[in-house]
């Protein structure tokens, strides 16, 4: 089924957006309980579907879930080591925080290989790298992946690229492992500092997780514990961006703004008006913009997962705008969407240039990917007449409510 969202652009949006939890923390933190040995409760987790999937995969390994208004109760007690040969498990990245943690609990685990957003090659060498520093050895057939290991044994591991993913992959694995792990040219990232305080709430010895130096000391049980999930700086800055292009006086609620710096300091450039405090960003309207030019780099650089949705943007600013993206040299399948609403948009590999500024106009344009689809939101909000968004589904696999949010500040979106 072609999933649609529909818009009218040209509405100003006023009042104030409240930011859900973090989907990119939410996706490791759902995997990490198979480590616990008792419940794990979680507060205000995104309904998004990346965590609807998550959520079957926990429930095929016998772990029970359960929703009350803003908790979610999770039941390790009962778990069991199944493969997970499913095609949920293709249907999103985050999936392979799986063989992190069973791999962990159980010294053994087989399952397909992760999918996620096609954003050109996305390799897991380095999971595996790690994996293998521990102990572990990895037989791969196709799309099945299975790891085994007799014992984990704490090793030094210098990552060659700061990856999130390995980064949590190699911690979840290592909670278990005999002696000391260093993981050297770790990422950064808040969600890492997220899983890594809610890991040691249930006793595990993680050191340093937001620096490039992470040490876990390994230990033989988890309990559970209680956690609240940071906010998503992502979806903040969606939020931002599209106030920034459409907005009168919004109001961006439940933000950490130090996660976003990069962005807020960049629309400053651009000429946007913005005030800040302790956890809201309010954006005032916008005059005429500034072409300015983004480089995208781990946190705390410019997110890559923010380039796309600043692009829209970016076709409203006087002059020629520069993105260099240094993450995924393909994440650029938006600009074609944008072309196609009258955008001026010249992109190669790991590099667009945004001549501006443009009249967007509404047209039939489709997601490619989750932040391709909020870059065709925010263009949408933007265009004269009305936007046909197909693929929607992308974008329900990490923005909670999107389009109540949006309405409730005014945009005309269904
Ligand atoms: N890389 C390798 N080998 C590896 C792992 C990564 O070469 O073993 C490369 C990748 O190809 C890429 C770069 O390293 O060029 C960054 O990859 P990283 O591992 O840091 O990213 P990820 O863990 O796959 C997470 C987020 C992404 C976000 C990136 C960068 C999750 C589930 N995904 O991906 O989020 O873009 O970090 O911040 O946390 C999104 O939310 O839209 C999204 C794509």
């Amino acid at each position: 089924m072609d999933d649609v969202i529909k818009i009218r652009g040209k509405r100003k949006l006023k009042g104030e957006v409240t930011v859900s939890s973090c989907k990119n923390s939410v996706v490791a933190i759902l995997p990490s309980v198979v480590l616990a040995s008792e419940i794990v409760k979680l507060y205000d987790v995104p309904d998004i579907k990346d965590v609807q999937i998550l959520i079957k995969l926990l429930e095929k390994l016998n772990i029970k879930v359960s929703a009350d208004d803003d908790e979610l109760t999770i039941d390790p007690t009962g778990i069991r080591n199944v493969d997970l040969l499913d095609e949920d498990v293709m249907k999103l990245r985050a999936s392979y925080y799986f063989m992190g943690a069973l791999l962990g609990r159980f010294k053994h685990v087989k399952m397909y290989s992760p999918g996620g957003c096609n954003l050109g090659p996305r390799p897991i060498d380095l999971h595996l790298k790690g994996f293998e520093a521990l102990g572990a050895k990895i037989r791969q057939d196709g799309n099945i992946i299975e790891i085994d290991a007799e014992e984990l044994t704490g090793d030094d591991i210098y990552l060659d690229f700061a990856s999130v993913g390995a980064t949590i992959n190699i911690m979840l694995a290592a909670c278990f492992a005999r002696g000391r792990t260093t993981i050297e040219n770790a990422a950064k990232e808040p969600e890492i500092i997220d899983l890594s305080s809610m890991l040691n709430k249930m006793g595990a010895q993680i050191r340093g997780a937001g620096t490039s130096e992470i040490t876990i000391n390994g230990i033989s049980r988890l309990k559970g514990c209680i956690h609240d999930i940071i906010p998503d700086r992502i979806e903040a800055g969606t939020y931002i961006i599209a106030a920034a292009a459409c907005g009168e006086d919004v109001t961006v609620r439940n933000v950490i703004p130090q996660h976003i710096e990069a962005l807020t300091s960049k629309l400053e450039e651009m000429g946007v008006k913005l005030e800040q405090g302790s956890d809201y960003v309010r954006v005032f309207e916008a005059g005429k913009l500034k072409a300015v030019d983004i480089i995208t780099q781990p946190f705390p650089g410019f997110a890559t997962d923010l380039q796309q949705p600043l692009t829209a943007l970016m076709t409203r600013a006087e002059g020629d705008s520069h993105v260099e993206e240094t993450i995924y040299v393909d994440r650029f399948r938006h600009c074609n969407e944008l072309n196609l609403m009258g955008a001026n948009i010249e992109a190669g590999s790991g590099k667009s240039v945004i001549h501006g500024p443009c009249e967007l106009h509404g047209t039939d344009i489709s997601a490619t990917d989750l932040r391709c689809g909020a870059s065709l939101v925010i263009a949408g909000l933007m265009a004269e007449g009305e936007t046909i968004i197909h693929n929607a589904y992308h974008i329900y696999r990490g923005y909670e409510s999107i389009v109540e949010k949006l309405r409730a500040i005014g945009a005309d979106i269904e």
